[in-house]
């Protein structure tokens, strides 16, 4: 860990923290101690009590009874946490809202404007002002008037709480934690402070942001290259193709070979899909099959029970992790694959019997099974962005775990589960913890539901579609019997056609979208947020979980099946209609008429939007034409992120900025001023300039 001290983050030690913790396998920065510092905190060092228990160890923090609390994770059940209680399990179900999830986070930020991080692997509770000490109701208490008070909001509304009511945090299992606290002075800020405490959010490779298509399980060799070669014929831009289990001669657990019967020529596979210019990413989870030639160099560094047959690598080990990672890089990404689908590394002993190890467990590095289930999320996905980075190459994989301090990671949170309106609210969420979401679309119930996923997915963190259970693209047939019998439904070519526009859209947005991500990494900026981010002081926007602002000047407000118009809140200012440039006041809710082929999505005035002519997939060679839009008078900057989009060249400050500058003039001929500083390839050839007043 670096001695630089992280401006505005200050720990607090109480008793003796553990060996492993988020911050020392993961962090960058040491933060000094609150009693030196933390003016910007509405509190103060000797307000927070702590003890020890039998349980573990449990600290109080001082609360205010209107504060609102978000964060914890990737929750998909709300967003608002005071007056709940939330548990942070690793659990890959997390069907209810206790706090569970695929990457529950030790870290929240309150609408007080700071933000507050548990730096453990235990299975931390929070109780979010749930419980006032005994007492401390006495003075405040009075009858209820039950004619009037009689409904289950009145009866059980201790969350409203008007007594002081404290954040209790209890860590199980542990003499004692540290908690690191990020200052304000708003959300935002605390937010961004951790990003950057976390060493910064990932820039993915600018291929990583363009469309994913995930094949069917059961395809081989001949199937891939057929459906990579009717994407280019029929110009559905794509950039990932990922190959699902079948790949491995035995997958669960996995040998981390290739099925010769299914793919006899793997490096021929890859050297096609690399000429047609496709990245690839493999399926995989982590635990080592006895017939894979890791188990033999893995089975001393390895937990003492087994899942799906396989070893559980102790990769909080660094020899064992080395070799993990070695191995990825000399047998997959040396012959040309780009990233891994990383699943399953998320927890199931207690729901599936043996989908996990079981947290009684015990790792050689010292690690228990229940600090393993914390960590494994996020020591994977260090592990195989190493095998990367000894190559000087960036990769976007995906995950199905995580905790705390990931912002850092180039991978993906999914899931199982499916509710589209959940998948929104856990976008919406993703942002408050330094966490990438992608809301990924497999089979759908109709034509409808595919389309508003499909919408949600090009205006997210990643593009994908999961068709791991479908054999033909879904724009062809969305049900999954019909699809598996090889219906074809979409004659006309009808959906295809919005299909192709959709995914063509996610395309005019990479440049937009890797700025934001340049952002995220330097300035800790979430690509993602909720509206209470950006609009803290309009109460309206505090429960909002169904829209949100991506990059720095877009609103989204996905449409689910059944629905064809909806409520939008515009926060005050003027916004613009993406789809027809007319101009809309906010600071107020409207009704929204969303046909099908739309998807609500707003531009806040003041801004520059630049939007590239779709191409079919990014390359070294891409030059991306550019239409600048410049929407309301007097637009302000943005600035273009330019690299060579694949390396790690940036790190040595390889890149190019473009500043566009669109003037104060403006009017329908007026053209901007751009100018580019940085001697690297130039990505973007602005063409055009177009000005919405
Ligand atoms: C699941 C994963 C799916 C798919 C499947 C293959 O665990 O969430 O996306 O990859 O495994 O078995």
């Amino acid at each position: 860990m670096s001695t630089a001290l992280c401006e505005g983050v200050w720990r607090c030690t109480f008793g003796a923290a553990e060996n492993a913790s988020p911050v020392r396998f993961f962090g960058k920065y040491d933060a000094a101690a609150l009693e030196d510092g933390g003016a910007l905190l509405p509190f103060k060092h000797e307000h927070i009590t702590w003890r020890l228990t039998q349980r573990g160890c449990v600290i109080e923090l001082p609360m205010k009874n209107d504060e609102d609390f978000y964060g914890f994770g990737l929750q998909f059940h709300s967003i608002n946490h005071r007056g709940r209680r939330r548990f942070m399990k690793v659990n890959s179900d997390p069907v209810t809202d206790t706090g569970e999830s695929h990457a529950p986070v030790p870290f929240y930020v309150s609408s007080a404007g700071y933000g507050v991080l548990v730096d453990t692997f235990r299975y931390v509770t929070f109780f979010l002002g749930t419980n006032g000490a005994k007492g401390s109701s006495k003075n405040i208490a009075k009858p209820v008037k039950v004619h009037e008070e009689f409904s289950e909001q009145a009866l059980y509304a201790l969350k409203q709480a008007r007594n002081e009511r404290r954040v209790l945090i209890e860590t199980p299992n542990c003499k004692g934690v540290d908690l690191y606290f990020f200052e304000g002075p708003s959300m935002l800020d605390a937010v961004r402070r951790y990003n950057l405490f976390s060493g910064g959010g990932c820039l993915p490779p600018l291929w990583g942001l363009g469309n994913w298509y995930r094949a069917y399980g059961g395809s081989d060799q001949q199937h891939v290259l057929k459906m990579a070669e009717d994407f280019r014929r029929d110009s559905i831009p794509v950039d990932v193709i990922g190959l699902e289990p079948g790949w491995h001669s035995h997958s669960y657990s996995c040998t981390y070979a290739w099925n010769k019967s299914l793919f006899p020529e793997p490096d021929a596979l890859l050297g096609t899909l690399k000429q047609q210019n496709y990245h690839v990413n493999l399926w995989e989870h982590v635990f080592v099959h006895p017939l894979s030639e890791l188990y033999g160099q893995l089975e001393s560094s390895a937990g003492d029970y087994e899942v799906w047959g396989g070893l559980v690598p102790d990769l909080a080990d660094k020899k064992a992790g080395d070799i993990f990672s070695e191995f990825h890089g000399k047998n997959f990404i040396d012959h040309g694959v780009s990233g891994f689908k990383a699943d399953e590394c998320d927890n199931s002993d207690f729901n599936k019997s043996n989908w996990s190890f079981p947290d009684l467990s015990s790792f050689p590095s010292g690690l228990d099974g229940e600090q393993m289930h914390s960590a494994l999320g996020m020591l994977y996905q260090r592990t195989i962005e190493k095998a990367f980075r000894d190559r000087g190459l960036r990769t976007l994989g995906q995950v199905r775990s995580s905790w705390a301090l990931a912002a850092g990671s180039p991978f993906v949170l999914y899931s199982d589960l499916y509710d589209h309106r959940q998948f929104i609210r856990a976008l919406v969420n993703s942002g408050f913890s330094g966490l990438l979401w992608s809301p990924e679309v497999r089979s759908c119930k109709d034509t409808e539901d595919f389309i508003r996923r499909l919408q949600s997915v090009v205006f997210s963190p990643q593009s994908l579609l999961n068709c791991w259970r479908i054999p033909n693209p879904p724009w062809y047939q969305v049900d999954i019997e019909k699809n598996l019998a090889g219906e074809r439904m979409d004659e006309s070519g009808e959906i295809t056609a919005i299909a192709a526009s959709l995914l063509k859209l996610r395309m005019k947005l990479l440049p937009y979208l890797y700025t934001a991500f340049r952002r995220y990494h330097t300035e800790g900026l979430p690509p993602v947020r909720a509206l209470v981010l950006d609009y803290p002081k309009d109460g309206r926007t505090h429960s909002i979980d169904d829209q949100y602002i991506l990059g720095d000047s877009l609103l989204v407000a996905p449409v689910f099946w059944g629905q064809n118009s909806r409520t939008v809140f515009l926060p005050e200012g003027d916004w613009y209609d993406f789809w027809t440039h007319e101009k809309i006041n906010g600071g107020r809710a409207i009704s929204y008429d969303a046909p099908l082929d739309r998807i609500p999505v707003f531009i806040k005035s003041g801004s520059i939007l630049p939007l590239a002519e779709p191409v079919q997939y990014v390359d070294a060679e891409t030059l991306f034409s550019m239409t600048i839009f410049c929407f309301g008078v007097g637009g302000k900057n943005f600035t273009l992120y330019e690299d060579d989009g694949t390396s790690l060249a940036y790190e040595e400050g390889k890149y190019n900025t473009v500043v566009l500058s669109a003037g104060a003039s403006g009017g329908n001929s007026g053209k901007g001023a751009v100018s580019r500083t940085g001697t690297e390839k130039p990505r973007y050839n602005i063409r055009e300039w177009k000005y919405i007043v």
